[in-house]
Order: C-alpha cells, then sequence, then structure tokens
C-alpha cells in the first residue's frame, strides 16, 4: 500500500514515545508510522502491544547513532516525517555517566540529520513537504528562582492565556526567547542537540521544529521517575526518597496532553519555529508526593496518609534545579493547544493505571532494572 506520509519516530518504545505511536497509528490510518528504537532500559514494547499489530505500524530495532542505518532506512521507507524522541531522559543518571548522554543526546540526533539531509536533498522535491521535528525539554533554560525578586511570597496567581488561573512559585516563565542555562548533563546535552537541529535549518535549510516540554505524568513512565517510582514504593510500604527538602518546583503535564501537542505541531506548526508545551501546573515535589500518597492509599482501601511516614528526606541531587515553569501562551494562542485534564483528574488516572498493571511495573523493575536501582540508591 501506498501511504499519504511515511513517517519515523525515534523512541517510540518509550515514555512519551509509546503514546505518540498510538495516537499516530490510530489517527492516520493512512499514515505508516516507522518506530525506531535502541530498545534500552528505557525501551518497552510490552507499552505498544495494542497496536503492534496495525498494518500500517513497523517496529525497527536500531540505534540513532547507526548513521549509514538510518540513512538506508530513510530510504527503503520513503520517509518524509521524522518527530525524534530517542534520548537518554533521566538527569540522575546523566550525573553518573555523561558520556551516554552526550553519545545519544547529541551524536544521535546529529546522525538523524544528517541522515535526513543526504536522503531529501538527494530527492527531485528536496525538502518540500519534509519535516523534522525534535522533542526537547524545558530544562535547557536552567531553574528560575522560587520568590520573586520582589519579595512577593509564592505562589502567586497568574493568569493563563486561556483564562484560567493557575499557581505559580515565582513571576518569571520560561518564553521561547530566553537564553539556554543548561544545568545537568541531561540538559546540556539536549540544549546541545537543539542548537544541531536549528543550525540544519539555518545553513542548510532543512524544515525543522523545535518544542520545549515540561515534567510528563502518565501510565509506561519507566519508575526511576519521581511519580511511578514513588507510585510503586508507596504500595509495597518502601521508603519514598525525597532530594532535600522537596521544596522543588516542576510543571507537570498529563502526557497525552504532551502527545496531542506534538499532533498538532507536527502538522500546524511553523517550520523553524520553536514552542513551549506546558500545562501551567506548578507543583512543590513535597506536596506532588502528598497527594500520590493520598490517592495510592485510598485507591488501595488504606487510609489516607497513612503511608506519609514513609517520606526519607535524602541528600540533595547535585546541581539540583530549582523551579521549572513554561509559559505555553504561544502555542495556545497560534495553533489552539491547550491541556485537556486538570491535575486532579490526571494524577487520578496514572496512580490507577499503575495499580491496575501491576504486571508491567513487576516486569520493568525486575532483572537488572532492579540491581541498577539499588546500586543508584545505595548509602542514601
Ligand atoms: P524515555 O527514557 O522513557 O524513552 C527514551 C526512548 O528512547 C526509549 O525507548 C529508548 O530505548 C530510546 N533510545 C534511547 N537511546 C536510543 C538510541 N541511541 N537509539 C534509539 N533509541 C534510543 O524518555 P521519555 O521520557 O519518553 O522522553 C522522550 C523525549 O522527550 C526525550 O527526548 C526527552 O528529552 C523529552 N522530554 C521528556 C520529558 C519527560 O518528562 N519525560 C519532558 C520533556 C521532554
Ligand atoms: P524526575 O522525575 O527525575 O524529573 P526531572 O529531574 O527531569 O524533573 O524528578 C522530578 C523531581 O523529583 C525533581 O525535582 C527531583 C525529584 N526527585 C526526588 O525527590 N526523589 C526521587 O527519587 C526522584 C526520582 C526525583
Amino acid at each position: 500500500m501506498n501511504y499519504k506520509r511515511n513517517i519515523i519516530i525515534t523512541g517510540g518504545a518509550g515514555f512519551i514515545g509509546n503514546h505518540v505511536v498510538r495516537l499516530f497509528v490510530n489517527k492516520y490510518p493512512d499514515y505508516k508510522i516507522i518506530n525506531l528504537d535502541k530498545l534500552t532500559y528505557a525501551g518497552n514494547l510490552a507499552n505498544l502491544k495494542d497496536i503492534e499489530d496495525k498494518p500500517n505500524y513497523k517496529f525497527v530495532k536500531m540505534d540513532i547513532c547507526d548513521f549509514e542505518g538510518v540513512y538506508k532506512l530513510m530510504q527503503d521507507e520513503h520517509v518524509d516525517g521524522i518527530i525524534h524522541l530517542a534520548a537518554e531522559s533521566h538527569v540522575d543518571r546523566s550525573i553518573k555517566d555523561p558520556f551516554t548522554f552526550a553519545q545519544t543526546n547529541v551524536m544521535g540526533t546529529l546522525s538523524m540529520l544528517q541522515a535526513a539531509k543526504l536522503y531529501w536533498e538527494s530527492l527531485p522535491e528536496k525538502w518540500e513537504g519534509k519535516r523534522f521535528y525534535h522533542i526537547s525539554t524545558d530544562e535547557v533554560y536552567g531553574a528560575l528562582e522560587l520568590t520573586d525578586p520582589q519579595g512577593i511570597e509564592p505562589p502567586f496567581t497568574t493568569k493563563a492565556s486561556s483564562g484560567k488561573h493557575h499557581l505559580a512559585y515565582g513571576s518569571k516563565f520560561f518564553t521561547e526567547d530566553l537564553k539556554y542555562q543548561p544545568h545537568s548533563p541531561y540538559s546540556a546535552a539536549k540544549a546541545s542537540s537543539d542548537h544541531f537541529v536549528r543550525a540544519f535549518h539555518d545553513t542548510y535549510g532543512m524544515p525543522t521544529i523545535v518544542t520545549n516540554c515540561s515534567n510528563n505524568y502518565g501510565p509506561y513512565q519507566f519508575p526511576e521517575k519521581l511519580i511511578p517510582l514513588f507510585i510503586n514504593n508507596i504500595r509495597h510500604r518502601k521508603p519514598l526518597p525525597v532530594y532535600g527538602k522537596g521544596e522543588n518546583v516542576r510543571d507537570w503535564l498529563y502526557v497525552e496532553d504532551h502527545a496531542r501537542a506534538i499532533d498538532l505541531i507536527f502538522h500546524k506548526g511553523k517550520v523553524a519555529e520553536t514552542y513551549n508545551i506546558g500545562g501551567f501546573n506548578e507543583w512543590k515535589n513535597i506536596d506532588i508526593i502528598k497527594v500520590v500518597i493520598n490517592t495510592v492509599d485510598r485507591l488501595l482501601g488504606r487510609k489516607e496518609g497513612e503511608d506519609m511516614d514513609l517520606i526519607t528526606f535524602v541528600t540533595d541531587r547535585a546541581g539540583h534545579d530549582m523551579r521549572y515553569a513554561i509559559d505555553s501562551t504561544k502555542l495556545q494562542k497560534e495553533l489552539g493547544w491547550e491541556p485537556s485534564l486538570q491535575f486532579e483528574e490526571g494524577i487520578e488516572k496514572t496512580v490507577k493505571w499503575y495499580l491496575d498493571n501491576q504486571a508491567w511495573m513487576d516486569n520493568v523493575t525486575s532483572g537488572d532494572y532492579q540491581r541498577y536501582y539499588e546500586e543508584m540508591y545505595k548509602g542514601r
């Protein structure tokens, strides 16, 4: 069958990637969706069981750093769109092993760009109808302060463009024009990859787009990240390692809302633009942890809050960014995107999903990962 579009989604077996693959495979039966993933510790094909037999879906196990393999795949599949999510994504791992982050996030992105450039430039129509969409993070902007410089005590109430009010822990936000100030090896590598993507537009004319999103939460997130790790620990009554005082602030977005934004921007976003994606939904870690504890306890039929004593304050993460807060006004105004879920609904759905899918959780927390995980928290 001739498909209307042939799109590679890299990192489709990971947390955000599987939601993007699922959305595209189901919504666009006339597109061929090729999931290119190396299946690192974070990639799990079980995340895609429900769509793996669809005729317009294909999985290819490949490293994005394999330039020749990627180039050949693009030729064989007549690829005209790339949605690039594959990356090493966990800050704590980047602190222990920065080389892997530079290799995958920087060299891997460069390999994807160069393969696309050579293939698309070889076609008679060249860039026409092509798109290289790079998924990045708000962490490239660095960290915001927790209190307003004028001394007003947080939380502030700020009006989102949607007209809804939301709480903010400072008066500054990440906007698209802000200079990059990454702090962790993870965000430094992502920042570098963003620069390469823009350089391929500015130098060669490649039709690129970059988006920077806030912290995602939802089903299928690897349980090294705060929310799934803590849900699982609460269930098993294991300590909850809260870094520092738990005062750090993150802006949380339900993963399916991110996937919807990616769909919209892939189709309607302007070439060479950057869009910030966020939920206008800031939470201090300690507050979110309390919500998660109450929700798990309630859904397991325990007394709400009875597991609060699992909270264990541990040594802070090195270089721990204090606050992330995305201003997604541009995306809301220009493309009409809005988060669909209130945080309370999103967290309820998320906790319920992890509790209902214990087999998935057991599968990923066993074996090698478990040993890595024990090593990581040894001595804490
Ligand atoms: P994840 O760690 O859950 O998944 C990453 C996926 O990439 C895995 O399937 C892994 O196997 C694959 N991968 C890793 N190295 C690869 C390589 N060399 N070749 C091919 N595949 C490889 O990550 P995630 O949380 O789904 O994040 C996806 C993207 O979104 C990343 O680029 C990340 O920087 C960005 N992002 C994540 C968040 C978040 O909150 N999780 C927020 C903003 C942006
Ligand atoms: P994480 O989920 O690793 O995402 P990111 O570092 O990309 O924001 O962490 C979210 C926040 O939770 C961050 O401020 C670090 C904190 N955190 C803990 O306090 N304990 C933990 O065990 C983890 C994994 C994170």
